[in-house]
């Protein structure tokens, strides 16, 4: 049987918007975050504390978290890669912090500039100030079913990181399809590998569409047990160190599915619909998201 609740992580303000070309005002990704609040989302991944050189668009970081309205018991995540991005995101209120390492070394090094092993030492202090200051902690594992550089990543790995995540401390770990290629029965498996070094029920899936499989790649998990799923409205996003990346899993085909399925979210589906016309008018392009598109037309 599935699980009768899931959570829903609306992560468009950061996965989904951090690789736009052109500088996003802070007050639109201000506005896009109260929109989201007000639909009904328990967490969502607001900003990002990592270097303005490789990821310029999160440079407003400070500036939006310290913006935005927020809503009592929502939980607003930001990733911090190392101790400065821990700094910025005590000094700006973040409810949770997410270390984010990968199950591929290439995909490490291009992206966090550094090795698995290095990755997790970094990570180390984060954890321990994260514990200290009462943050909640996330752990992000990129490339769990494939990488753009080095190609396939094993079971075995992405497990070695989650125990390695496990044992920082967090309360939370995400096992990610950046590049979007797994498909179901392998997302069974590593699901189901992850899930013998950390519990079930504070796994997510982070699943990209590049190749039109999120939705599968989500009721695999719903299979499996996973009850924790990131999404990004509008279908909005790709990753800077994955070409050719398309955005998460849109979150309104996510909460068409759960509505289907008779699983409980407690999201407004028809107010993301218009959060995702609020911010794909911005960026000037139509929404990915292919149940927004339909509701949007009826
Ligand atoms: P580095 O160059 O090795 O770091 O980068 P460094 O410590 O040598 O610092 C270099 C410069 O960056 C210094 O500035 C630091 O002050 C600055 P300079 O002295 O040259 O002027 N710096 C910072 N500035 C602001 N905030 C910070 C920070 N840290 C250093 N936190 C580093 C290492 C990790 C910083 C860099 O590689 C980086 O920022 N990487 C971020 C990459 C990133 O954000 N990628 C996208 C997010 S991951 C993702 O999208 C995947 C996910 O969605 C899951 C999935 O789908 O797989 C989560
Ligand atoms: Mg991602």
């Amino acid at each position: 049987t599935l699980p009768k609740h899931v959570k829903i992580v609306e992560v468009g303000p950061r996965d989904g918007l951090q690789n736009e070309k052109e500088t996003i005002p802070a007050e639109v990704k201000i506005e896009l975050v109260n929109r989201l609040t007000q639909a009904g989302f328990a967490n969502i991944e607001a900003a990002s504390f990592v270097s303005p050189k490789w990821v310029p668009q999160m440079a407003t970081s400070a500036e939006v978290m310290a913006g935005i309205t927020r809503k009592p018991g929502v939980v607003y995540s930001v990733l911090t890669p190392n101790m400065k991005g821990f700094e910025a995101a005590l000094a700006a209120g973040a409810d949770e912090v997410v270390i984010f390492g990968s199950a591929s070394e290439a995909f490490s090094q291009k992206n966090i500039n550094c090795s698995i092993a290095e990755s997790i030492e970094r990570f180390r202090e984060v954890a321990q100030a994260a514990k200290q200051h009462r943050k909640r902690l996330r752990g992000s594992i990129s490339c769990s079913f494939g990488c753009p550089y080095q190609g396939q990543v094993s079971p075995d790995v992405v497990a070695d990181v989650v125990r390695r995540l496990r044992d920082l401390g967090c309360d939370e770990i995400d096992i990610a399809d950046t590049i979007g290629v797994g498909t179901p029965h392998q997302v069974h498996t590593v699901m189901q590998r992850a899930a013998q070094e950390f519990p079930l029920a504070q796994l997510s899936g982070h699943f990209h569409d590049t190749y039109g499989q999120g939705i599968g790649n989500i009721y695999a998990s719903l299979e499996v047990g996973v009850a924790i799923f990131h999404a990004s409205v509008a279908g909005l996003g790709g990753c800077p160190y994955a070409k050719g990346a398309t955005g998460n899993v849109a979150t309104e085909d996510v909460l068409f599915l759960m509505q289907g399925l008779g699983i409980e979210t407690g999201i407004d589906l028809n107010a993301v619909v218009d959060a995702g016309q609020f911010i794909s008018q911005h960026l000037g392009r139509k929404a990915v998201s292919r149940a927004g598109n339909a509701i949007v037309a009826k």
